[in-house]
């Protein structure tokens, strides 16, 4: 589009209604230019019209068209040339999560990126980046994003130091790439936490790092899995775990949950599985527990049937009430389980720190297969991370956050308490970083979604989770990412939305 029709395309989307009348002027401009942006209307490069320029063209103040500009320059949809004006970014927030992130607007059917794709692209590739559902929002983050903690609670200084010391006193093994399943201190001190807070039973030798969960799934599926093996996967399920086991060529079969955690039934032993992924701990999305029963069960069927389990215990650490739960992997007597956790959630997303636990006999196969398909480093990191652990950080950075993250689930639980009037059912919570409200299934959840995003709140519809024909309604809500004192105000936005839609 040139920039000469900008404006009229702007007021076309500001006024067709699709902004509610409460959000705010410089909310709605931002929103009308950002979908500009995604949807490509605006390509990279483009030049956006001056503000003054603008303000008189949408018939708006100068300092409405100063905030949405301010808000694109902070999100990185834009950057200011000194001057010579404001453009679009070659490199889009959307960019760094194309694979699974999508624009909003779904009208436009395929995107530029499918198209392309479908001509170049492998199976495997395509796979890895076609869309996961009807609707994916984009990657910026905001108060609610399912999955997102609050690192900006993170000990930046202490990391910085723990970080520098290692830097000082380097030692060249630090700055070779890891071929033997990772710093070994890093090693013993997960061994050390794993054997004490999740009873889980190891030896220090079957502990090996990884990059977060993402590539320890990978890691398994490719060791242990081949193309058209058959992956158990709970339904609903983590999106990120189902797309790199059908990336690896695996098919999924979906099998439900109920109260009990992963609820397998005659007709699902019949397809028999090569891997079972899992989140015994706390389901993800739904949140139960896994009942000692189901657990038992599992266990004999991935023996007698020679399966695999990859437990995912991604966020265990932050459990508000109740006894701990054991991992699966504790009473595994077979040597079935592989156990998956990750230092996103406590420490960054991007530190790309993880870990595999494996049964004895895969240590020396999954040694060598680690080194061969990953080639991992970041040895320095691993260090430092290993100092945090044994000088007691970890545990004290996780008792703070615990005690932050339980008061904005109980504030958040609070402001949306009055959803249940609509016919809304808040799911109980007792740990990790994200609550669910269910709706009956002739809801639109994805619809309600966007109305949250609409208003700045970014929720995922639990459809989305969901694999074949049935799919539950509801919204996933993170309440670890939001200022406490923020939590109230968006908590009860929130509720307005849902209590809206429910009623028309
Ligand atoms: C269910 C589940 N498992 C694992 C992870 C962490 O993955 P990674 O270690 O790849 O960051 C997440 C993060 O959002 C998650 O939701």
């Amino acid at each position: 589009m040139k920039q000469l029709n900008l404006s009229e395309w702007l007021l076309t989307q500001l006024n067709l209604g699709k902004f509610p009348a409460r959000m705010p002027n410089h909310r709605r401009v931002y929103e009308a230019i950002r979908r500009a942006i995604t949807e490509q209307v605006l390509p990279s490069g483009a030049r956006l019209p001056s503000t003054r320029s603008l303000s008189e063209d949408l018939n708006v103040s100068r300092n409405t068209i100063l905030a949405a500009f301010e808000q694109l320059l902070d999100e990185g949809y834009v950057a200011a040339q000194t001057g010579s004006g404001t453009y679009v970014n070659y490199n889009q927030p959307e960019d760094f999560g194309k694979a699974n992130h999508q624009p909003i607007n779904k009208s436009a059917g395929k995107t530029i990126l499918e198209n392309a794709a479908n001509n170049v692209l492998s199976q495997r590739g395509l796979a890895a980046i076609h869309k996961l559902g009807d609707y994916q929002f984009g990657h910026e983050v905001q108060p609610f994003t399912p999955t997102e903690d609050d690192y900006s609670r993170f000990p930046l200084a202490l990391w910085r130091r723990l970080l520098n010391r290692q830097w000082r006193a380097i030692n060249p093994t630090l700055l070779d790439s890891s071929h033997d399943g990772g710093y070994l201190p890093l090693r013993k001190a997960i061994a050390d936490y794993l054997r004490v807070s999740r009873a889980v039973n190891l030896t220090v030798d079957q502990v090996l790092i990884t990059s977060g969960t993402q590539q320890s799934i990978d890691l398994c599926a490719r060791l242990l899995a081949d193309h058209n093996d058959i992956a158990w996967v709970e339904n609903p399920c983590y999106w990120a775990a189902r797309r790199v086991l059908e990336i690896n060529g695996l098919k999924l079969h979906a099998v439900p949950v109920d109260a009990e955690g992963m609820a397998p039934s005659t007709k699902d032993f019949r397809i028999k599985p090569k891997l079972i992924y899992t989140s015994p701990s706390h389901q993800y999305p739904k949140g139960m527990v896994m009942s000692y029963g189901r657990r038992r069960l599992l266990l004999d069927y991935a023996q007698n049937s020679n399966a695999w389990i990859i437990e995912d215990d991604y966020d265990s650490e932050f459990r508000f009430e109740g006894r701990p739960i054991s991992s699966l992997q504790g009473m595994d007597t077979h040597g079935r389980v592989l156990y998956l956790g990750t230092f996103s959630k406590v420490m960054y997303p991007g530190i790309r720190l993880g870990y595999v636990v494996v049964p004895p006999q895969l240590v020396d196969d999954f040694k060598s297969g680690l080194y061969e398909l990953q080639r991992p480093g970041q040895v320095v990191i691993q260090a430092a991370m290993a100092d945090f652990i044994e000088e007691g950080h970890f545990v004290s950075h996780i008792r703070r956050l615990k005690q932050t993250y339980s008061e904005r689930r109980r504030l958040l639980q609070a402001a949306l308490a009055p959803v249940a009037e609509a016919g809304a059912r808040l799911s109980p919570v007792d740990s990790g970083l994200h609550l669910v409200v269910e709706f009956d299934a002739n809801i639109d959840d994805v619809k309600i979604a966007e109305l949250a995003a609409e208003q700045g709140l970014r929720v995922y519809p639990l459809s989305n989770y969901c694999l074949g024909e049935y799919r539950e309604k509801g919204l996933i809500i993170g309440y670890a990412y939001a200022a406490t004192e923020h939590i109230t105000h968006y908590g009860n936005v929130l509720a307005d939305v849902i209590q809206t839609a429910l009623r028309k």
